[in-house]
């Protein structure tokens, strides 16, 4: 706890991104993986694996982005570093490790970037007020990358937008069809790039009981329909210890290797 509240006032980031929550997350999510590191060593494995069976298929190899970066748990960081000039690590908070982990690889540049384009604006939102257009566009210096993998960060974008909308009473359709709009706009921005493109996202999440019955189905899509992934897994995002009483959340999580190629 004290070492939580030591990053939360030492970790540099902006006003917009602390005020919503980012900080506290992103804390929170590195404390819940060292918690329950067993439960999610195979999610980060096959994770990493994708991306290195997508970097395969890379022809050039100069400039690698990886988006939402996090703590770096499933990202094979040390063969991107060897492979490419360039690593640009992108997220909306700079975690502690991600500013270590910039020190030995000096072809690492990390990119403090807000994916929806909509922070800013939401932290200052008031009831009545139009909520912000989504971006969909990666910043200029991204659109000529090599290689792009957006790394269990689709299903993440809305997450916390919404649950700040919520808490400012915004109308909930509002808020629903605002998701949808996150959730296409990181989708378009990945369509426009020109590079080999890898998209790792959990796709729904499953309540279970002890005795391994669902009893609650979320969409992470919102009802969005993706094409066939080339690979699927589950992912105990919260055992029964961590999501509390006798319940386990499991996430589906889906991986395209090669996202542009689908139609
Ligand atoms: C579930 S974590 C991804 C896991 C990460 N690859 C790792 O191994 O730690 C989601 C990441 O997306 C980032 N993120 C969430 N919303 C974002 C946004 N609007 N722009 C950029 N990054 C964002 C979070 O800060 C977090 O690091």
């Amino acid at each position: 706890m004290i070492k939580e509240l030591y990053h939360y006032w030492t970790t540099p980031c902006s006003p917009a991104a602390r005020k919503l929550g980012y900080l506290k997350e992103l804390i929170a999510i590195e404390a819940r993986a060292r918690r329950i590191a067993p439960y999610w060593k195979s999610h980060q494995e096959k994770s990493r694996k994708v991306i290195l069976q997508a970097l395969d298929q890379c022809p050039r190899c100069d400039q690698a982005v990886i988006l939402g970066g996090g703590l770096l748990f499933d990202i094979p960081l040390e063969t991107l570093t060897k492979r490419f000039s360039e690593v640009v690590i992108v997220d909306i908070v700079l975690s502690k490790h991600l500013r270590t982990v910039k020190k030995r690889y000096p072809n690492v540049i990390c990119l403090e970037h807000d994916i929806t384009g909509t922070a800013e604006a939401l932290a200052d939102i008031e009831t009545g007020k139009p909520l912000p257009k989504p971006s969909n566009r990666l910043p200029e210096i991204l659109a000529k990358a090599d290689f792009v993998a957006s790394v269990n960060l689709l299903s993440q974008l809305p997450l916390i937008p919404c649950e700040w909308l919520i808490k400012k009473g915004i109308d909930g359709q509002l808020i629903d069809d605002w998701c949808s709009q996150i959730i296409n706009a990181h989708l378009e921005q990945l369509n426009q790039l020109t590079g080999n493109v890898c998209l790792i996202t959990d796709t729904e999440h499953h309540y279970l009981d002890r005795s391994g019955k669902c009893h609650k189905q979320i969409d992470m899509m919102n009802g969005l329909q993706l094409p066939a992934p080339d690979q699927q897994w589950q992912w105990s995002i919260a055992p029964c210890s961590e999501a509390g009483r006798n319940c386990e959340i499991v996430a589906a999580v889906s991986a395209w290797e090669k996202w542009h190629q689908i139609d």
